[in-house]
């Protein structure tokens, strides 16, 4: 039998339809939640992703700035520019798109970001706040993801959850948001021995490795749900995940496609943070 399609266009479309409801609302009371995404470089793929964002912010009824700057800019200016959008009072959620150029810091430009305005959850206040389980904005495609999984009744209480790959954007945060629904969590990376031993136990298997179709059915368990967190491209240019999707299909019991699949849940998740951020500062000003 084929595994059943995490469909995560639909689920994204679904969120999206709550955030422009929830978007409209904050609108009659004057205010309208505001993303700026600052952008170093020319690099496509980068380009690409920020142009989706701000497209998918305006069809939500939110305001969206992007700043775009040559991959000359130095740190400080960097840093002068998040100052700016910390104090700006109609940006509720500021985003740096990393990669960044290699004589910016990343950590530094991340920690300056205000925590309140920190939609994409990388600041080391969020991801403390993430970690023991206090409220924080999550980073969105491991928030993406566990929302995939409550939509299908996924309940990852008791289940083995390996996760192939340890990021901060996706692979550690996703292992703790599992643990904290009560998985039992295995990380694997670059450095694990013997791959398939560990992934042939998982009942839910995270690949966040950036290794095109590298997850064939020998890897898995019968049964086992697969989430796909790759975006690679196949010997003919075709985008693709780290999973082979067709592979999988008579042994998976749930299998996210790319496209479709994580990547529409990120961009859902990003917006739902901007508003939570906007919702939280309307009820600050109220109490005060
Ligand atoms: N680069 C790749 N993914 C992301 C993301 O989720 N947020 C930011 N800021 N940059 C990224």
């Amino acid at each position: 039998m084929a595994a059943k399609l995490i469909d995560g266009k639909a689920v994204s479309q679904k969120i999206k339809m709550q955030v422009k409801t929830r978007v409209e609302k904050l609108a009659q009371q004057g205010i309208v939640p505001g993303l700026a995404v600052v952008l170093v470089g020319e690099d496509s793929a980068s380009l690409t992703y920020v142009k989706n964002k701000k497209k998918t912010c305006e069809a939500l009824g939110m305001r969206s700035d992007l700043h775009q700057f040559p991959d000359t800019l130095t740190e400080q200016e960097l840093l002068a520019k998040i100052d700016e959008l910390n104090s700006d009072p109609g940006i509720h959620g500021i985003l740096v798109q990393l990669p960044l150029p290699q004589q910016i810091d990343e950590f530094k430009v991340i920690t300056a970001i205000s925590p309140e305005k920190d939609v994409d959850g990388f600041h080391p206040i969020s991801v403390g706040n993430m970690m023991i389980g206090k409220d924080a904005f999550l980073p969105c495609t491991p928030h993406g993801i566990m929302e995939l999984l409550a939509h299908y009744g996924i309940d990852p209480a008791g289940k083995h959850a390996v996760v192939i790959g340890r990021s901060n954007i996706v692979g550690k945060p996703i292992g703790q948001l599992l643990l904290q629904k009560d998985a039992t969590v295995t990380y694997c990376h670059s450095k694990t021995k013997d791959l398939a031993n560990f992934t042939a136990q998982a009942d839910i298997l995270i690949a966040a490795i950036g290794r095109a179709k590298f997850i064939d059915r020998t890897f898995i368990k019968p049964g086992a749900v697969i989430i796909d967190v790759g975006m690679n491209r196949d010997e003919n240019g075709k985008l693709c995940g780290d999973v082979d999707f067709e592979d999988v299909q008579e042994t998976a019991s749930f299998v996210t496609p790319v496209p479709g699949g994580v990547g529409p849940m990120t961009i859902a998740m990003l917006m739902e943070n901007t508003l939570e951020s906007a919702e939280k500062g309307l009820a600050k000003t109220k109490q005060a």
